[in-house]
């Protein structure tokens, strides 16, 4: 007998029709006279009731049959007598592929703490916010595959060792065979990473971008989605040091069709998940709600989950420059009133969290394309303004996540790009390779960055970016 899933139970209601599923118990309960078996197959958040009369199935299944175990039942499918679901599995036989021992199984058939399951986060899965989360950045996933795809934009792969800082913020891990007790040294007693692996120093990715221009300089538009890595310290709901960046990269663009890409982008991929995960996202909008309850009044977001997506679908995004992002926020009452952590008195300031948050939240309350950056808080590679201070940086601001996205249409030509590279301290024998771009047929050309898991926090609703990836990697935590 081959498995049917739920979700193709609910779809097609085989009524009368003998069939088997496979599972994991959710909950049981059981009388003198009939057990029901919640059970949970992952093809949908819906657990299915199977069934099960002691006397056709031993006493001995039935008290195996405890929340984590996993079943094979094979029955027939019957209307339901119980609200709900329109059909239930009379068993016939239920085999007990795999026991999960009450006494030690971590996951009980009750509401467990965010907290708590991220210290097991190699169970929790198996719970129904964190099997919804994962469904939905399935699909996510996908539709940024489908949207390029049906674009003409090429899927490139970019190495993940790399031997450059893309972002120059020094914020990488090592990568080396060497016995670090031991490692060889040159003549002036310095590691002698001309012997390791690589005869070089290496890294693990920041950022896939400056391979991607090179691809972009052939192919015209590409995007990568692969890891990437950063040994920042900030142990923020927003931050993990592993994470997965969608990047496109495209020849002739120029800085407004980056941004019309950008937001066109977003809102697919959003709107893809609205149209193909309703069932996962109903669920999360009823535990963001619940969520929403536990907060302080004037703390609670004005939207719900569904509404808050449809939203940001239905709104253009409010385009502004950083000049005038500071004037709003220097004349805010917030900033009068030192209600920020980091006052904003002049031009230059980077913006923090607070501040992005502000703008999209307070001020503007829809997403932000925050242009034209002071050059000094930027990468070296975007493309310097006419006005000898700026650059054609964009930041997208998310309510409730601020930054998701980081791009710029880039230096293309030759001079202000070494200069730019000189006054930054970035040696252009090591970037040899990315400077052709710009020696051999160059040409203005734009991309960006999305962060993977601040998308999918955003349209789950959850709060903490470890909640969205299955095994986050944050400063102390590599243990799954
Ligand atoms: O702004 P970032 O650093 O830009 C780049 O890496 C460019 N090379 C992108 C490009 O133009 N091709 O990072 C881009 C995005 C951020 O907006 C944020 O969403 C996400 O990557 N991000 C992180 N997400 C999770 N944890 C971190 N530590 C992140 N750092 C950046
Ligand atoms: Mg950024």
């Amino acid at each position: 007998n081959k498995r049917v899933k739920i979700k193709t139970i609910l779809d097609q209601n085989p009524i009368g029709q003998e069939i088997t599923l496979m599972g994991w118990v959710r909950t049981k309960r059981s009388n003198k006279n009939v057990s029901f078996i919640a059970l949970n197959d992952g093809s949908i958040i819906t657990n299915y009731q199977v069934v099960a009369d002691p006397n056709l199935i031993s006493e001995d299944i039935l008290k195996k049959c405890s929340t984590g175990a996993c079943l094979k039942v094979t029955g027939i499918v019957v209307e339901s007598q119980g609200a709900g679901q329109s059909s239930e599995l009379n068993a016939k036989s239920i085999e007990v592929l795999g026991e999960a021992d009450p006494e030690k199984y971590p996951l009980q058939p009750k509401k467990h703490s965010l907290e708590f399951l991220r210290d097991i986060a190699h169970l929790r899965m198996r719970t129904n916010t964190f099997s919804a989360v994962f469904r939905v950045r399935h699909a996510l996933a996908f539709a940024v595959h489908k949207y390029f795809n049906d674009k003409g934009f090429f899927y490139i792969h970019t190495p993940i060792i790399t031997a450059s800082d893309a972002e120059g913020a020094g914020e990488t891990f090592r990568v080396t065979t060497f016995d670090l007790m031991n490692p060889p040294k040159t003549e002036e007693g310095k590691i002698d990473f001309k012997q390791d692996f690589f005869e070089r120093e290496t890294n693990l990715t920041v950022s896939g971008q400056l391979e991607g221009e090179l691809a972009a300089m052939a192919l015209a538009e590409i995007y990568t989605f692969g890891p990437t890595f950063r040994a920042e310290n900030s142990n923020t709901t927003r931050h993990l040091a592993e994470f997965w960046m969608i990047e496109p990269e495209m020849a002739f663009y120029d800085a407004e069709d980056n941004q019309d890409l950008a937001e066109d982008f977003l809102k697919y991929v959003i709107n893809y998940a609205l149209e193909h995960c309703a069932d996962d996202l109903k669920f999360l909008d009823q535990r963001a709600a619940e969520e929403e309850k536990s907060k302080p009044a004037d703390q609670r977001a004005e939207l719900g989950l569904i509404d808050k997506l449809k939203f940001v679908l239905e709104n253009d995004f409010v385009r502004l420059t950083y000049t005038e992002a500071i004037d709003i926020l220097r004349n805010s009452n917030h900033n009068k009133k030192k209600k920020f952590q980091y006052l904003i008195d002049s031009w230059g300031a980077d913006l923090q969290s607070e501040h992005e948050r502000y703008l999209v939240e307070k001020h503007f309350k829809k997403p932000v394309i925050l242009t034209d950056y002071p050059k000094d808080i930027k990468a070296f590679y975007m493309r310097q303004n006419d006005d000898g201070k700026t650059v054609a940086a964009m930041d997208i601001l998310f309510p409730g996540i601020g930054e998701i996205v980081g791009g710029s249409q880039r230096e293309e030509r030759m001079d202000k790009l070494t200069q730019r590279m000189r006054e930054m301290y970035i040696p252009e024998e090591e970037l040899w390779w990315y400077l052709d771009t710009r020696r051999f047929g160059a040409t203005p050309h734009a991309g960006f960055g999305l962060g993977f898991e601040r998308m999918v926090l955003f349209v789950t609703g959850m709060g903490n970016i470890r909640d969205v990836i299955a095994f986050p990697r944050t400063p102390g935590n590599a243990e799954f």
